[in-house]
């Protein structure tokens, strides 16, 4: 009997299913001659990353991908949403390729056809060689072109066995986040920069494309992340405090990928600190892309606030939560997938991730996942029967792994990992979706 409410049988017939992880967070960077990245320097700066935590040893992947691989296959899963380490392949950043980076993800591809996955690459999920940060990272408009010669290296290598590729996940995480909340490496808190790194990840993002299209590559995307503001009140202030949220973080990226301009709320704030002639940049963010990609977590509740714009604050409301401090809010992923068709035309969607963290071990039930998974099912199931052309639904994470400035506390894994013996033992999580799966 299925934990999970719903069967393989529930969906379309040509609905895929697939997990994600990505490169730092599993693969163990301190190997095989990867260089160094600004979430090294990062977490090295004390009060940015959990107990100093990194992904020098993460799980391990670099060693143990035939057995993670296995596991995926095991599962029943379709796609494997993976990402490769800009820094592993270009220690540097720029200039002399790592062979044995190189080989490797050649050999993990092939590892991923030889079970009968279908490899969805991920070229950038974060990991920016330290090098380039010194240049000034993303508020450097070089780092499109810097960002197209990795994609270039890279894809000449295994883009004839990809079978779907996204330059960059979650932009709002490397513009915003990274440089206006300091939440994530390299952990500034300074708007100028804000709205350069906010610009140059959709011209990196469009550069990248130009270059997988010229190699003949197919099935090209984009993947954003998501999160469903609501007001705290309905007084007229936080309604428009709401909105200005929704815009940074919900229409600022899709506006620019998908009909080539930012939103106008947006630049209210932001266009004073954008690098010169802008505008003349859009055609090349707004390439034509094959598929949207959602990663959908949660809600959020906003306030308007004093001081200067974009004058909010964020709150939790009253809805469960997971042990990220998130609400549970499976409206909200219905909503986007809903939302997101304003823009992707009749493009086929992926929810690219969505999943809970939990603080379980493998021999606790994990009843807390099998329902967050059994929630969004269900939202995603709802658009589907709404005419939302959703052709897949891909879960965060395979594995426990490095989750960022949380370190190793927040576990995220269909299979638990012990992160001193490095075991992996599949929760129930992971055994009630094989088996959901398996029934056609
Ligand atoms: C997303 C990230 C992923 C992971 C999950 C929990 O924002 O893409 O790496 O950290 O959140």
């Amino acid at each position: 009997m299925s934990g999970l409410g719903y069967t393989r049988a529930d969906f379309p017939s040509d609905f895929l299913f697939g997990v994600a992880t990505s490169a730092y967070q599993i693969e163990g960077h301190a190997q095989g001659g990867a260089g160094r990245t600004h979430w090294d320097d990062f977490a090295a700066t004390p009060g940015n990353v959990v107990r100093a935590e990194t992904g020098a040893r993460a799980c391990d992947h670099l060693n143990r991908w035939e057995e993670d691989l296995d596991l995926i296959r095991d599962a029943g899963l379709d796609i494997y949403r993976f990402s490769s380490s800009w820094a592993r392949v270009l220690p540097e950043g720029r200039g002399t390729a790592n062979a044995a980076g190189l080989d490797f993800y050649d050999r993990l591809v092939d590892g991923m056809l030889a079970r009968g996955l279908k490899p969805a690459l991920t070229l950038y999920h974060w990991e920016l060689p330290s090098p380039l940060n010194d240049l000034g990272g993303w508020r450097n408009r070089d780092i499109a072109g810097w960002f197209a010669d990795y994609t270039e290296i890279l894809c000449s290598r295994i883009g004839d066995r990809i079978w779907s590729a996204a330059p960059i996940n979650e932009p709002w995480c490397v513009g915003w986040l990274s440089h206006f909340i300091g939440a994530h490496a390299p952990g500034l808190r300074d708007i100028r920069a804000t709205a350069r790194a906010m610009h140059h990840v959709g011209l990196a993002h469009g550069r990248a494309i130009e270059v997988m299209r010229g190699l003949g590559m197919g099935n090209l995307g984009a993947v954003c992340n998501f999160e469903y503001a609501l007001p705290r009140t309905q007084s007229a202030e936080d309604m428009a405090a709401t909105r200005r949220y929704d815009g940074i973080y919900n229409r600022w990226f899709l506006g620019a990928m998908f009909k080539g301009v930012y939103p106008e709320d947006v630049l209210e704030g932001l266009a004073a600190h954008m690098p010169d002639h802008w505008q003349q940049d859009m055609p090349t963010i707004c390439q034509k892309l094959d598929w949207l990609g959602l990663n959908y977590y949660t809600c959020k509740r906003i306030a308007s606030a004093q001081g200067p714009w974009p004058s909010l604050s964020e709150h939790i409301g009253d809805l469960p939560q997971t042990q990220m401090g998130w609400e549970i809010c499976p409206e909200g992923l219905h909503h986007f997938l809903t939302f997101a068709q304003d823009y992707t035309d009749g493009l086929p969607l992926y929810v690219t991730e969505n999943g809970m963290a939990n603080p379980d071990s493998p021999d606790l039930p994990d009843q807390a996942r099998i329902s967050y998974l059994n929630q969004h099912l269900a939202a995603a199931l709802r658009a589907i029967d709404e005419g939302v052309p959703l052709k897949g639904y891909i879960i965060w994470s395979l594995l426990d792994n490095f989750e960022w400035a949380l370190g190793y506390e927040k576990r995220f894994g269909l299979v638990h990992v012990d992160f001193n013996s490095l075991q992996r033992r599949p929760k129930a999580s992971y055994h009630a979706l094989r088996e959901a799966l398996a029934q056609t």
